[in-house]
């Protein structure tokens, strides 16, 4: 049973995106590309701060989607070690709550595309979808440079428990013992019958790995993300230091001058939006906002972004990320600190 209501869309309220008006008086193209916290005359500052400088490529952050999803089950713990292996910066992945409130890393609200079970993940149990099979659903690809080659590469992947249903605990676990800094960009999921529960449940359990509450002038490598501006604020209220993501599929008319909700300093545009409306990214930058783009799998949207100077890029494929930005994937050369 699904709750209708404030969350139950992906920003309900939005119009369709037309072409955005030049600002009468915008920057020159580039004008921020400075440095950080650079004080540029004409700008405007958001909320959030001072204009974002503009990143050149070898800065912008690869983050994996739901992992290395393109090669190996999304939402594994074999997709996450793949991205890491492949040199990610950072991880994407999507929570839920179980039946008896533990949060799982699930796209989906039920488990039949990604398992090889049945039924929705809030009525179902973490014993009941541990007995599930997460990986047999994708069937690897036959052609070693193909879908698949991660496999290939790096075998153990393929070991006992990898591919069965993925705690956030766990993957969290996987993060902060990784020997680089890992950027981790979680999306809360809505609607759900749990509503706020998630955002208490993430927070809790964030607090317990010490990546809740980061101090002054520190900063957590979590993210919280999500299209629901209700579950951004809700995380806003119980941890106000850390960092949140309004994801957008289409930007609604109050944002469109680049600005984002009270608190929030990251805007998550789908791909789609920069390809009809690159100007979008240079008005966020003026506001003092950055900008993380999903999902970003195709050598065209890639130089998209790197033309726009993106201030990180959401991809199912990181390693070919990495590549076409010029870093070498498996020793991270130029891997960006954030
Ligand atoms: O990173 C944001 C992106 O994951 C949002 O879309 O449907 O893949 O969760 P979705
Ligand atoms: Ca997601």
């Amino acid at each position: 049973m699904v709750e209708p209501g404030p969350e139950s869309g992906k920003i309900s309220s939005v119009q369709s995106l037309r072409r955005l008006e030049p600002r009468p008086s915008g920057p020159p193209s580039g004008a921020h590309a400075e440095g950080p916290g650079h004080s540029h005359p004409g700008l405007r500052t958001g909320a959030s701060g001072p204009a974002v400088p503009r990143r050149a490529a070898a800065d912008i952050p690869v983050i994996a989607h739901r992992g290395a999803s393109e090669d190996v089950p999304e939402h594994t713990l074999a997709a996450y070690e793949a991205a890491l292996l492949q040199g990610a910066d950072g991880l994407e992945c999507d929570v839920r709550l179980t039946a008896d409130m533990q949060l799982v890393c699930v796209h989906d609200r039920r488990v039949n595309r990604t398992s090889n079970g049945r039924g929705v993940v809030s009525t179902l149990e973490l014993a009941q979808l541990r007995q599930l099979d997460f990986g047999s659903w994708k069937q690897p690809h036959p052609d070693p440079e193909g879908p698949g080659a991660a496999y290939v590469e790096y075998p153990d992947l393929r070991r006992e428990g990898a591919h069965r249903v993925l705690t956030l605990e766990r993957l969290l676990e996987l993060v902060v013992d990784h020997p680089r800094p890992v950027r981790m960009a979680i999306e809360t999921k809505h609607p759900t019958r749990y509503a706020g529960l998630v955002e208490e449940h993430l927070v809790a359990l964030l607090d317990r790995f010490g990546l809740a509450h980061p101090r002054l002038g520190e900063r957590s490598p979590v993210r919280v993300m999500s299209f629901s501006a209700l579950s951004v604020r809700r995380i806003r209220r119980l941890a106000p230091s850390l960092e949140t993501v309004l994801l957008l599929d289409r930007v609604p008319l109050r944002f469109r001058d680049g600005s984002l909700p009270r608190g929030v300093s990251i805007a998550g545009p789908g791909v789609h939006i920069l390809r009809t409306h690159p100007e979008y990214v240079e008005r966020a930058h003026s506001m003092g906002n950055r900008v993380h783009v999903w999902t970003v799998d195709q050598a065209s949207d890639i130089d998209l972004c790197v033309e726009l100077g993106v201030d990180a890029i959401i991809s199912n494929r990181p390693k070919a990320v990495l590549a076409r930005l010029g870093r070498d994937a498996a020793a991270g050369v130029g891997r960006p600190a954030r």
